[in-house]
């Protein structure tokens, strides 16, 4: 079966590899010609754990192509994702523009059936809304012609040249739920595939699609589009609740002196809530949960509907980047000529994404306060050097806390949970450790001559 993915970002590029490596020839088509040359010439434009070598097998076994140009790559795909950015508008509502094009794109150069499948996140409705605009703007051609180039059954139109047709599309709705930092692992073993349609066929040529995860015993929720839209919605807004609820248990705790460790440990033992997503710090980052979120209330408004729990998670997770500059100047006093040594940048490990990253939000309000930042990560340097020029960038750990006022944990790489820290003792200005990440015991590091503190235990 042949795949054609339309945006060739974390989403798109993690779904094209591994869906070529589940034996389907697939093109990843994207508009951005840099990122095309360089996946061209055997480079990859994000970090994932395992994606560089699941491209370079598919690429050699003759799976998996990249192009700009998506004519050929409509046409010659029975099955077209797209997965393009649907970033947030000035008042949080989802910004569709990307998607209509895409659309606008698919219906110029439909030339038999195909099912068009929606794997980025959007607001209900938006697939009607793909299947309007694709039936709007198809070329309609002449029968003869169609029935040339389709197996399929075009419908008729009575129009001024005689008869004239369409070719028929399925439209399907997919949400992805891969996680950044672990996509690959995530596409290959889902907790389940969501599958939205009225269509049938276009059903069945999905769980086709699907069909090494459907071995594996994976469950497949399937339902209508609108049902399969929300889904993805109410999860990346429940999560980011759970997160922020732990937050907001942990900042209780900074007033009472309780350790948030044992609460979530305690609380995750209770089988009807679960371990996950009960890791306290700086609040919730990354490409999807602000966005989604601030997307689910504007929608939820827009329908007449006050959705006020995630009206709190929104403000008390900016809130929580406030709180943790505080903590720092609580420590330090007036931040003014203040060096701070960061530690991590990306929004979580194992990603150089920065996309609503907790530790830039947080730099961006040190800044504000007249603080000098020296910084490091593994992975998301260059990606911040992009948007901060007035930043000293350093090699290592040591060398960013080097003659600062304090280091503050923003990310937690794992590289970060074993420093030396009798020799970042010496080399700091003052011995202050701001562990926003909770890598730390408190009381070892306070043994070694910190001034130490974490989020919710002392
Ligand atoms: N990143 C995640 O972890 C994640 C997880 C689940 C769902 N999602 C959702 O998936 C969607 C994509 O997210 P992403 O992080 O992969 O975005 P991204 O910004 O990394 O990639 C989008 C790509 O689409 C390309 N593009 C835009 N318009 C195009 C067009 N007309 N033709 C060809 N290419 C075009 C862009 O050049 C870009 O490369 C979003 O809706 C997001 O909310 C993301």
């Amino acid at each position: 079966m042949k795949i054609c993915i339309i945006g060739t970002g974390y989403v798109g590029l993690v779904t094209g590899t591994c869906l070529a490596d589940f034996g389907l020839q697939v093109t990843c088509a994207d508009q951005d010609e840099k990122k095309i040359n360089l996946l061209n010439s055997g480079g990859v434009p994000i970090y994932e754990p395992n994606l560089e070598v699941l491209i370079k097998k598919n690429v050699s076994a003759g799976r998996l192509t990249f192009t700009t140009v998506l004519e050929k790559a409509v046409k010659q795909s029975e099955v077209i994702f797209i997965a393009v950015g649907t970033p947030s508008n000035s008042d949080g509502s989802a910004n569709l523009k990307q998607i209509k094009k895409v659309a606008q794109q698919i219906a110029h150069y439909l030339n038999e059936y195909k099912v068009i499948v929606n794997k980025s996140t959007v607001p209900i409705g938006t697939a009607t809304k793909i299947k309007e605009i694709i039936s709007k703007n198809q070329n309609v051609i002449a029968r003869s012609e169609a029935t040339k180039q389709s197996q399929s059954s075009p419908s008729p139109l009575r129009g001024e040249g005689g008869v004239r047709v369409k070719h028929p599309f399925d439209i399907v709705s997919n949400p992805e739920f891969l996680r950044e930092g672990s996509a690959v692992y995530d596409f290959t073993h889902p907790d389940k595939i969501v599958i939205g349609t009225n269509s049938p066929k276009a059903l069945k040529i999905m769980q086709e699609v699907y069909r090494p995860l459907y071995l594996i015993n994976t469950p497949f929720v399937t339902t209508n589009p609108e049902t399969a839209e929300l889904i993805k919605y109410a999860c990346n807004a429940f999560l980011a609740t759970k997160i922020t609820f732990i937050n907001e248990i942990a900042n209780l705790c900074d007033k009472v002196g309780a350790d948030v460790h044992q609460i979530a440990k305690a609380m995750g033992l209770d089988g009807r809530i679960s371990p996950k997503f009960l890791h306290p710090g700086l609040g919730y980052g990354g490409s999807c949960f602000p966005k989604d979120t601030e997307a689910l209330y504007q929608f939820a408004t827009i329908c007449g509907y006050d959705f006020k729990i995630l009206k709190g998670v929104i403000s008390a997770n900016k809130r929580q980047r406030e709180l943790m500059v505080e903590k720092i100047k609580h420590h330090l006093g007036v931040l003014k000529g203040k060096t701070i040594a960061i530690l991590g940048l990306a929004f979580k490990q194992n990603t150089d994404d920065i996309r609503k990253s907790p530790a830039i939000d947080i730099i961006q309000l040190l800044l504000k306060e007249g603080a000098h930042i020296r910084c490091f990560d593994p992975l998301a340097m260059d990606n911040t050097k992009k948007i901060f020029l007035n930043l000293t960038y350093c090699q290592d750990e040591y060398e960013t806390a080097h003659n600062s006022d304090a280091l503050v944990i923003a990310t937690e790489w794992n590289q970060f949970r074993n420093l030396d820290l009798l020799k970042i003792k010496k080399i700091l200005k003052s011995p202050i450790l701001l562990d926003l990440r909770n890598l730390y015991n408190p009381d070892k590091v306070k043994s070694l001559g910190f001034d130490y503190e974490g989020v919710g235990r002392k």
